[in-house]
């Protein structure tokens, strides 16, 4: 008996050697340590042996047992490494590769898109694009556009205030080049602009007449709805020089509405209030799906709700008081006169494409970006 359990180890370490991989491993633990292996039934029936064989018998075979267990062991993880390292090489994936379908290279928003058509059409008029910043002094977005402080027109446009306490205890009004900082006259509330009329005054700032500017950017009000968001866009025009009239403003949007919504169209101004302009104006192109008629396919023209216009942008003559206070930058209402306009990139956008909700622009959902690839 002891003979054949010596018999058993040899056998088993040549085949477990011999084991080439972790399925082989198996297949020998199987034959000689499994529930039907001899050895098994060796150890099982050890109480059946005479007396004076047990304790040898049951020596040897557990040890060889336990022998065969360490080299199984070992063989296993030695085979499954091995294996995982070949898989691990043949599966390698090369990620700088172009994925199948490849995909698809990006594209402009749309409102990225409208913003460009809009400044193009300008530049081919003479316009510089300027741009200016989004947290702006109550000054440039109230006081110098004719908001006198406490004039009830600066509640049309409420807005986020930045409180100057968070940007630090008294912040010393020294500039990054140890210039002192001027704080321009007026509250010294400092806003998120509501729109990007300031820019007028800056850009008059910056530049004597004549003036033909045109400025994209961001602005904000407390504002939430279907066609209002908190933060939107805009594109003023200022063209100031010295004998530009209201007929020079309503060619020069003509010619902006032709561009951007065909050629056929129309364009009429309605009298209004800005409190910077006089006379202001709000300007309507006509609709360019009943073409201007109001109805479209035996129905009111959903569009322009049967009137056959659409509105698109506020404007007007500079105000002279406005120019008073840009003027020891050359800007004497005496001498120099122009108009000024704001449109809403989304509203373009929005007529355009017939985007029926505003805030879909600011949704990021693909299957809408999609459209205007
Ligand atoms: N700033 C005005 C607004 O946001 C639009 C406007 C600009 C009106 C320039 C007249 C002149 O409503």
């Amino acid at each position: 008996m002891l003979e054949r359990i010596e018999q058993i180890r040899e056998e088993g370490r040549a085949a477990i050697s011999r084991a080439s991989d972790a399925a082989a491993v198996e297949e020998a633990r199987v034959g000689f340590l499994g529930r039907k292996a001899e050895l098994t039934t060796i150890l099982r029936g050890i109480g059946e042996l005479p007396p004076e064989q047990r304790g040898p018998v049951g020596k040897t075979g557990n040890e060889v047992r336990r022998e065969l267990e360490g080299l199984i062991d070992e063989a296993k993880a030695r085979h499954e490494r091995a294996e995982l390292d070949d898989r691990l090489a043949a599966e390698a994936i090369d990620v700088t590769l172009p994925g199948t379908p490849p995909v698809l290279p990006g594209h402009l928003h749309p409102l990225t898109r409208t913003r460009r058509e809009i400044e193009d059409i300008f530049v081919g008029l003479g316009y510089r694009v300027m741009e200016g910043p989004e947290v702006e002094h109550d000054y440039y977005n109230f006081t110098a556009l004719n908001y006198p402080p406490g004039h009830p027109a600066r509640m049309l446009q409420d807005t986020f205030y930045v409180d100057a306490g968070s940007l630090g205890p008294d912040p010393a009004l020294v500039g990054s080049d140890g210039e002192p900082l001027t704080v321009p006259p007026g509250p010294r509330d400092v806003l998120l602009r509501t729109h990007t009329s300031p820019m007028q005054i800056r850009g008059m700032e910056e530049q004597e007449p004549p003036i033909f500017i045109i400025v994209p950017g961001r602005v904000y009000r407390r504002d939430s709805d279907a066609t209002h968001t908190p933060m939107f866009d805009q594109v003023e025009g200022l063209a100031v020089g010295e004998d530009i009239t209201l007929a020079d403003l309503h060619g020069t949007l003509l010619t902006f509405a032709r561009a951007v919504f065909g050629p056929d169209r129309d364009v009429r101004i309605r009298p209004h209030f800005f409190p910077f302009t006089e006379p202001s104006v709000e300007v309507d192109v006509s609709c360019f799906r009943c073409g201007g008629t109001g109805r479209f396919e035996n129905d009111r023209c959903s569009l322009c709700k049967g009137t056959g216009w659409l509105e698109i942008l506020g404007a007007g003559m500079v105000d002279p008081n406005v120019f008073g206070f840009v003027g020891e930058h050359g800007y004497d209402p005496d001498r120099v006169q122009g108009f000024a306009f704001g449109m809403g990139i989304e509203r373009i956008a929005m007529l355009k494409h017939g985007v029926p909700d505003l805030r879909m622009f600011f949704d990021n959902d693909v299957r809408m970006l999609e459209q205007f690839r």
